[in-house]
């Protein structure tokens, strides 16, 4: 099944969605956001007004519903796109995307997704290389000096905020950010797009499975 997965990791503003979506699209293949599943699982849980730090609530929560990603983000069938970015979002997912039964809700998604998917996919995150498709026929990591990736968020998340998302996806407890050993590094800083998106088919291409 992970023959078939392009697994694509890194942090914040390193370029991750944008070259995701355009390799999916030059293969035909699906595409999957999985920080918007954590975004999704944080939205639907701000409007009932639950306690996004309790564990047991959230994870009862995240194992409950089922999220359907396209160009709206439906959780249980309700339209959370609106929120999905908002600067509440971006403090309150980092929180949920530390608890470990909230991570094995969105990971059994993940995989049911590659299962059920008619064609290859690829998939970004920051635990996609090692732990949800450690056997992923490509895998990647891509990076970005901090002040790019602090300029590509438009400048509305300084340096400062950048830095403390990369530090909390870094050490937490449980499937932190971290560069798979055998993940292939493309330092996105003064690359293009497409030269990005180019050098990730060639990996495909020279993939032996
Ligand atoms: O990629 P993003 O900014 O939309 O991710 C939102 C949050 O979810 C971010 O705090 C990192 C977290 N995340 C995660 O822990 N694991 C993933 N596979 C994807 C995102």
């Amino acid at each position: 099944m992970s023959r078939t997965v392009i697994a694509i990791d890194g942090p914040a503003g390193s370029g991750k969605s944008t070259v995701a979506k355009a390799v999916a699209k030059a293969l035909s293949w699906h595409y999957l956001d999985t920080g918007s599943m954590y975004r999704a699982v944080t939205v639907a849980a701000q409007r009932r007004n639950l306690n996004l730090n309790d564990e047991e609530v959230m994870g009862d929560f995240a194992e409950s519903v089922t999220i359907e990603l396209g160009n709206s983000v439906l959780v249980n069938g309700e339209d959370v796109t609106e929120e999905l970015r908002t600067e509440q979002t971006n403090r309150d997912v980092s929180i949920v995307a530390t608890m470990a039964r909230v991570r094995h809700a969105m990971v059994h998604q993940q995989r049911l997704f590659a299962t059920t998917a008619a064609t290859g996919i690829v998939v970004e995150g920051r635990d996609i290389t090692t732990v949800v498709f450690p056997d992923a026929r490509v895998k990647i990591y891509l990076t970005a000096s901090l002040e790019e990736r602090s300029r590509r968020r438009g400048g509305d998340e300084g340096e400062d905020s950048v830095a403390r998302r990369d530090h909390a996806d870094m050490s937490r407890e449980v499937s932190p950010l971290t560069q798979a050993s055998d993940a292939h590094t493309i330092d996105t800083t003064d690359r293009s797009i497409a030269d990005v998106v180019e050098e990730i088919l060639t990996c495909l291409a020279n993939s032996s499975n």
